[in-house]
């Protein structure tokens, strides 16, 4: 049997460095308490095993009592106003966002304080969202919908500064700019797309069309695995959704001569590597 493994599966450049930053942390400060602000990535196993060397997850409300450790900033990063709170603590603080989200931060804080009107294209109950949205100086507004385009009350004469969530759809994000372009004149948008999520579809569906049976691995309330599970089942009709090792019954590999895997952002490398171990033996 032929096993083809997505290069691109599992864990994109940003979660990999957060999630290196907590072992690291774990590592070098031995009797030191060590919180991260909300989950460190969408996986319950790794999540657990922090948490089982003490790792804590704290939330926004637990900062104001914090009177020491090292807090650790996840990928998705924070507005703001939560950046200054954690700075006025007696804590260190980590900072694991994402470059890409980081730099989205600035551009928004730049045009803002220009006086620019700022619009994110994302979805607005999405913690990366909210954080770029602390960012700006002036009220910003967010939409992922055509329709939520056109009720905006925006200021024709005044410029606007477009960015976009890192994992929104490109094709998506094209409507919706150009929806813009027939709305304000002086436009500055920066498409602040991350292509690893695309990378990591494209092979999906590459992978998945040349196989005759196709494995997703990711947590079930990732949306990007479920994402990725649509793809791959448009392709290959015997794709199945494997949460942990458990899930994979071996039956739906047996007698195939090609299989594929692939796995969500949030999926680590040693449940990729299980997975591909089962299959071999
Ligand atoms: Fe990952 Fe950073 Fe892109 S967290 S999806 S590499 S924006």
């Amino acid at each position: 049997m032929e096993i083809k493994v997505a290069k691109t599966a599992g864990f994109c450049f940003g979660v990999k460095r957060a999630v290196d930053q907590v072992y690291k942390q774990l590592e070098e400060h031995e009797n030191v308490p060590i919180y991260t602000l909300g989950p460190i990535i969408h996986n319950e196993e790794v999540v657990r095993d922090m948490e089982s060397k003490g790792v804590k997850v704290i939330q926004e409300d637990d900062i104001s009592s914090l009177k020491e450790g090292i807090v650790i900033i996840r990928s998705h990063g924070i507005p703001k106003a939560v950046s200054d709170l954690l700075a006025s603590q007696n804590v260190t603080v980590v900072d694991a966002t994402c470059p890409f989200v980081k730099k989205i931060h600035r551009i928004v804080q730049e045009h803002s304080r220009k006086g620019e009107q700022i619009v994110i294209i994302g979805n607005s109950n999405h913690p990366e969202v909210q954080g770029i949205l602390g960012w700006s100086e002036t009220p910003a507004f967010v939409v992922q919908t055509p329709e939520e385009v056109e009720k905006l009350s925006l200021t024709p004469e005044k410029k606007l500064c477009i960015v976009a969530q890192t994992t929104f759809n490109y094709k998506k994000f094209q409507i919706l700019v150009e929806k813009f372009r027939n709305m304000v004149y002086d436009i500055e948008c920066v498409n602040t797309i991350c292509n690893a999520t695309q990378e990591r579809q494209a092979e999906a569906t590459q992978i998945s069309a040349e196989v005759d049976a196709m494995l997703v691995i990711g947590g079930r309330n990732s949306s990007n695995t479920q994402k990725l599970f649509e793809i791959c089942k448009k392709e290959c009709k015997d794709t199945y959704y494997i949460q942990t090792l458990d899930d994979f019954d071996t039956r739906w590999i047996t007698s195939r001569n090609k299989v594929g895997i692939t796995a969500g952002a949030s999926t680590p490398k040693k449940i990729i590597e299980e997975v591909q171990a089962k299959c071999q033996n």
